[in-house]
Formats: structure tokens, sequence, C-alpha cells
């Protein structure tokens, strides 16, 4: 190859740095991890040059935080997430919605709702939640998550500082009521098996960081209320 650019361009010509982290010359804001470019490729996941995620922050002026909302379906999950998402939005915040119909369609299509493959829905969505998190974005999380052991492992996932596990309760009959997308009608037909609330369990979460009754309120005051809790997304963390 000579003296022609290498697969990386310049940085295959830059010399090799011995270990620990260290800023690479005439690069500013890259770093060189422990690990080299030729690294053993099943590391490759864990770059070699990564941003500090409070330079990301700083960059855009907010602090990342996942807001993990969970209840039944039609409790209005996605209804709230979508007007934080469009108010934060206006306040120049940069969000992310990961919202449960949607995911299943791309990332989780072929994923059911055996236990199993609900805990997997949800470890998969936290891993995506943890990436945004870590590029800075306020990520608002849509999802059923009937189970306190995979809410506690998305927590995990995430890291428990910045995750907001919001409640959205409602009551069944008035889940029943709305029906939607006409689901709890088929599953009480029986033309849809194992249905969360009406043929599989949903268990409330133990501690939430907050509850917003939707029976009790419109998508405005959960917005605001949501708001209020979450506190300031703005300062970027220290
Ligand atoms: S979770 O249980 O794995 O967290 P998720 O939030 O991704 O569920 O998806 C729930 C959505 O899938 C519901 O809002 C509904 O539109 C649809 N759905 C289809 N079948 C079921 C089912 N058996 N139980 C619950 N939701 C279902």
């Amino acid at each position: 190859m000579g003296n022609a650019p290498g697969p990386f361009g310049l940085l295959s010509h830059r010399p090799p740095v011995p270990s620990g982290m260290g800023p690479l010359g005439g690069l500013p804001g890259l770093w060189y991890g422990s690990r080299t470019m030729n690294a053993n490729a099943s590391q490759g996941a864990q770059a070699a040059v990564q941003t500090p995620r409070a330079d990301r922050e700083k960059l855009l002026g907010q602090r990342g935080r996942v807001i993990w909302l969970t209840g039944l379906s039609g409790a209005g999950k996605t209804t709230i997430a979508r007007a934080m998402d469009a108010h934060l939005h206006g306040m120049g915040r940069l969000c992310a919605v990961l919202d449960g119909d949607v995911v299943r369609t791309g990332l989780n299509r072929g994923l059911g709702f055996s236990e199993e493959d609900r805990h997997e829905n949800i470890r998969r969505i936290a891993e995506v939640a943890r990436i945004l998190l870590d590029t800075g974005v306020i990520v608002l999380v849509a999802v059923i998550s009937p189970a306190e052991a995979m809410r506690q492992n998305a927590r995990k996932i995430v890291g428990a500082a910045d995750f907001f596990e919001v409640y959205v309760r409602c009551s069944i009959e008035v889940c029943n009521q709305r029906d939607t997308k006409g689901l709890y009608k088929k599953a009480q037909a029986g033309q849809l098996k194992q249905f969360t609330g009406v043929s599989a369990p949903y268990e409330p979460p133990a501690a939430p960081d907050l509850i917003i009754d939707t029976d009790q309120m419109g998508v405005q005051q959960a917005t605001e209320m949501l708001l209020g809790a979450v506190g300031d997304l703005g300062a970027p963390r220290a």
C-alpha cells in the first residue's frame, strides 16, 4: 500500500498509542481508547474513539434522560410520550420516542407477547435507550413493560441515575371502554392471546418516580405534571 491512505485514512498513518487514554494529536475531540483500531473484531462494539457523554450534552445544551412510561395498552403512554416530545422539541430539546407498537414493526419484528419475548423486547429497547442517552438525547419510552423484573432490568441497563419511571395508570375498565385499537374486544373474544390485563398479567410498579392517572386528567395536564416532575433537562451533567 506504500504511503496510500489506509482504510481509516489519516488515522492509519499515526504512530500507535501505547495504552490508556490520550488525545489523538491534531484531532481535537478524538480520544484514543485502550483498544487500538486493530483490536479483536469481537470487541469492535467498544469503539476505540469515543466522545464523552458530557461533551455531547454540552453540544446539545441539555441533559440526557430516559423517561420510561409503563402501563396498560390504551392507558395513554404513547399520547403522553408524543406530547412531551412535541413540547420539549418546541423548547429546543432533542428527544427520541421509543414506542412498543412502532419498535415491534422494525427492530423487534418477530417478537411476540410471551413473557420471554416481552422480556427480550424490553431488553432491546433499554439497550437502544442507553445508546441514545449516551448521545445526550432525552428518550421517551412508551411500552407496557408489564413485569417488575423487566423494568428492573431496563433500569439496570440504562443506569438508575438516568432512569425516570412513570406509571401511566388507568383502570382496566376505562382502557376497555376506550379500546382505541379494538384489541380489548378481540382479546375478550379469545381472538388475541396473552393480552395484558385480560389474559396476561400487569404488575404495577412498586415505587415509580411518578404516577399519572389518565382517567382523571387530559394529555395537557399529564404533560405539565411530567415536565414538572422530571426536573431540569436543560443543564448538562457536571
Ligand atoms: S410489552 O408487553 O412487550 O411491553 P409493547 O409495549 O411492546 O408490549 O407492545 C404493546 C402493544 O402491542 C399494545 O399497545 C398493542 O397495541 C399491541 N399488542 C398486540 N398484542 C398484544 C398482547 N397480547 N398484549 C399486549 N399488547 C398487545
